[in-house]
Parts: C-alpha cells; structure tokens; sequence
C-alpha cells in the first residue's frame, strides 16, 4: 500500500500546470460509444479514473492506442459487448456514463451499480428518470442495471435535483434519439459543456449547455473528431488553496479563470491575493488568513468538491467560520482526521464549525475519499513536522501526478511503498496498457 510522507513547512513557489478535467474525461471517453469513426481525445488526465474508462472500453472491443502526450486514439467501431461488469463499475461512480453512451448507441446496455467516494446515499433514480423518458425500459437486478430500447424518442425531462451526472447521461442517450429533447433544471457544471462542446463536434445537435434548459435535436450520425478536454477546475482550486496555506507564491498554468470564480472570491475573502491572466492563475498571500463561511451548490456557487480543501484552510485563518454542505451528506468524514492535526471542528449535521487557529501539527492520517486526500495533503504541507497519509489510492483516483507537481514547487512530499495485502488500488502509475 502506497502512503504520503509529507515535511510540512515549507513554501510552495514557482509554476505548476494542471491536468485534463477528471469529471469531464470520464463522461467524454463512454460518449466516443456514440461516435461512427474513431476519436482521438487530447489532454487526457492520467488518473485511475480514466485507467478504468480505457479498460472498460477495452474490454468491450473498442481499439484504444495512447498516442503520448495525455493523448487517446480511441476507434469504438469493432465494440461487440455492452456489458460493463461489478469488477470494473465498482471502482468508480462514473461507469454509470456507459449507461447512458450504450443505450445512445445500441438501443441496450448492462452496467453494474456504480462505486466511487464514500459520499452518502448516491441514488440514481434521475438517470432512470432520463431514460425511461426516452422509451427505454430498465430492469434491476442482482446489482446490475439493465436497459433496453426498440427506440429512443426526444422527450422533455424534468430533474427533480440538479444532478450532474444524470444530465450528462440525458445528453448520452438523447443525441442520437429522434427528434427534440429538452432536458429542464440541468446541472451546469464545465464538464456539462465541455460534453456537449465535443458531442457537438462529433456532429451532435446540443444547445443551451452551461443554462439550465438544454435542447438536443437528435441526429442518425456522429463522426470522428479530435477534442483536447477542459482543464480540472478543482485541481486547479486545490492547489490555489495549498499554495494559500503554505504563503507560498505559484503561477497555476492551464487554467479557466471563468470556471474558477466562485473559489477565487472565496479565497479572496480569506485574504489570498489572485491575479487571473488568459490561461493562468497567480496565487499569492502576503497578509493574514481571516475567516470566512462558505456553502456549497452546484455551479456556478463553491463547488463540494473544493469543500474539504478551504475548510483546511479555514484551520489556518484567524476566527470562526462556518462551512454548510449541501451536496453530499458524507462529506465531513475528512474532519476526525484533522482534528489528529490539531484542527478544531464541530460538525452538525451538514454544517462545521471551524475555530481557526493558525496552525496544524503533522500526525498519521488517512484519507477517506478523493477530496479529503487532498485536504490532508493540504494540512500536510502547512503543518509542522511530519504527516503520514495512508489510503492514497483515493488520492489517485483524481489527481495527475500530485506529488510530483508538488514537490516541482518545493515540497517535501514522498510517495512510499508499504508491502500490504490489503491494497486494492486500480493500477497507479502511469497510463493503462493500451
Ligand atoms: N442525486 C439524486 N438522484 C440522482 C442523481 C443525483 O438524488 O439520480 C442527488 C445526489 O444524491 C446529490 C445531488 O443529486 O445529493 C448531486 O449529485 P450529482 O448527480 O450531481 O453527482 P454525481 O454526478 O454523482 C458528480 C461528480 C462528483 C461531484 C458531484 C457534484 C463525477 C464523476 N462526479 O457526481 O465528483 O461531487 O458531481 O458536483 O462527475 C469528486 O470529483 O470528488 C466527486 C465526488
């Protein structure tokens, strides 16, 4: 098993450049299903997550050939199986996106109950809403979610929640149906326009991404493109918040400054200096970190995904502050291992009550999902002595090389092996064989 061993203390300074969007890859890779002709996908991250897209494609006939680069040559025409089964689904959320790409496609598809972060309760009852909307019936059973279509049909689909994941998979299995659909109460995160943008470049007929109507004229025909995915605007924000904790001073390169708004003004707030250029963001502190309180929604308001970060930071600022989650209603598991490092936070509930108090000590710690990874390496980092982060594989699951990114920026951060049997990773390093 792979852990952290992080000597905190020291500035981060210098340049760093973020990866390909996780949240966007891992819906663009199913959606080249839907394509007659191969795509090649740019800026691809190379995370666990994309790992086990590619192996997924792979293991259902599709020709997959890593150009170099954070580059995929993918040709889904020789694809014979549409079945992506509880081994696979397991290890991540996002396998439910070969759902929505199957049915578009072929009218039929079989997906294992998807995994992913420890989060709460992840129904999926809006996906099933979207498809049964589109005439496809589905059945449940034994853990796997059958769906099956003699066609599909553009239909108007109402979200009862603002669901980014079910809007993406509408968007799926609606390009290709007859006629109009109109998907109302849609998520608007980047990911969300970054999918139509490249359905849209396969030929696709979207509008709207990005609002909260979204129109799709169904077309008979999708065509090979090449299409670079979006920079990860909550890479991006997260090491805008460890380069706050630790006072450093870092250029961020491969940025949107536009998807990263509603961080900025946060951490602005907070009193960390942001100057945003085309493509980049400086991020720099030269005073005192005061409180702040901050609620997560989905976009455009403070992502959940950045919520466990700040609220590290929080530990850091002066006074108390107030953290109200939304989202999800397990994502405060982060706290216990915090409160190892000296943090101290109340929660009731979806709310958290941080009394900052300047600083953290290093402890042992260990990450519980994805984001509270990063959280701790962040506490790492501007903690004094030495942190032992265990569980990293969660950590990997989303970020591009974190360590190595980090310690380009002058990071005392080493990724070591512990022989465990009890590892159960997806394969890390590196790219997925192709
Ligand atoms: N929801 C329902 N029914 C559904 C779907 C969702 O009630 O059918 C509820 C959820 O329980 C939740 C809310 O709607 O309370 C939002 O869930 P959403 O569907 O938006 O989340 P998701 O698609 O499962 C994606 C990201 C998450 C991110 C959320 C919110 C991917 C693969 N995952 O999840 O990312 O937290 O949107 O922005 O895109 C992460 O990257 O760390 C991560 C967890």
């Amino acid at each position: 098993m792979d852990k952290f061993i992080i000597k905190g203390g020291r500035r981060l300074t210098g340049e760093v450049i973020i990866s390909g969007a996780k949240n966007a890859a891992v819906a663009i890779l199913p959606a080249v299903i839907l394509s007659d002709e191969p795509c090649v996908i740019e800026n691809v991250p190379s995370i666990s997550d994309v790992n086990i897209s590619i192996r997924i494609l792979k293991e259902m006939g599709a020709g997959v050939e890593y150009l170099g680069n954070c580059t995929y040559r993918i040709d889904p025409t020789t694809i014979d199986k549409f079945c992506v089964p509880y081994e696979t689904a397991r290890k991540m959320r996002a396998s439910y996106y070969f759902l929505g790409a199957l049915l578009g496609k072929f009218k039929k598809a079989r997906v294992s109950m998807p995994g992913g972060c420890p989060l709460g309760d992840r129904p999926i009852d809006q996906h099933l809403k979207a498809f049964t909307a589109l005439g496809s019936e589905y059945n449940l059973s034994q853990g796997m979610i059958d769906l099956k279509a003699e066609k599909l049909e553009g239909n108007q689909i109402f979200f009862d929640v603002v669901t980014v994941g079910a809007t993406m998979n509408a968007m799926l299995a609606a390009v290709r149906a007859e006629g109009l659909t109109v998907i109302e109460n849609a998520a608007k995160e980047p990911h969300i326009v970054d999918l139509a943008n490249f359905l849209n470049a396969m030929g696709a007929n979207i509008i709207g991404a990005g609002t909260d109507v979204i129109k799709i004229k169904g077309v008979d025909h999708l065509h090979g493109t090449t299409y670079s995915v979006i920079p990860d605007q909550i890479e991006a924000g997260t090491f805008m918040v460890a380069v706050a904790a630790t006072k450093g001073d870092v250029l961020i390169k491969n940025v949107i400054p536009k998807h990263l708004e509603s961080i900025t003004k946060k951490l602005e707030k907070i009193g960390v200096n942001i100057q945003q250029f085309d493509d980049s963001v400086r991020v720099w502190v030269d005073g005192p970190l005061v409180k702040t309180n901050v609620k997560t929604a989905p976009h455009p308001g403070f992502p959940t995904d950045m919520q466990s970060q700040i609220a590290t930071l929080l530990t850091l600022a002066e006074g108390t502050s107030i953290i109200t989650e939304n989202i999800w209603e397990q994502r405060f598991r982060y706290v216990d291992e915090l409160r190892r490092m000296g943090a101290d936070i109340t929660v009731n509930g979806k709310v958290a009550l941080i009394e900052g108090k300047g600083k953290l000590m290093g402890a042992p710690v260990k990450a519980c999902d994805l984001r509270a990874g990063a959280a701790l390496i962040i506490a790492g980092l501007a903690a004094s002595g030495v942190t032992e982060i265990e569980d990293i594989f969660h950590i990997e699951r989303g970020y591009d090389c974190m360590e190595g990114k980090l310690r380009a920026l002058g990071a005392d951060i080493e990724k070591v092996s512990v022989p465990d049997s009890q590892s159960k990773p997806e394969k890390q390093n590196g790219r997925e064989a192709v």
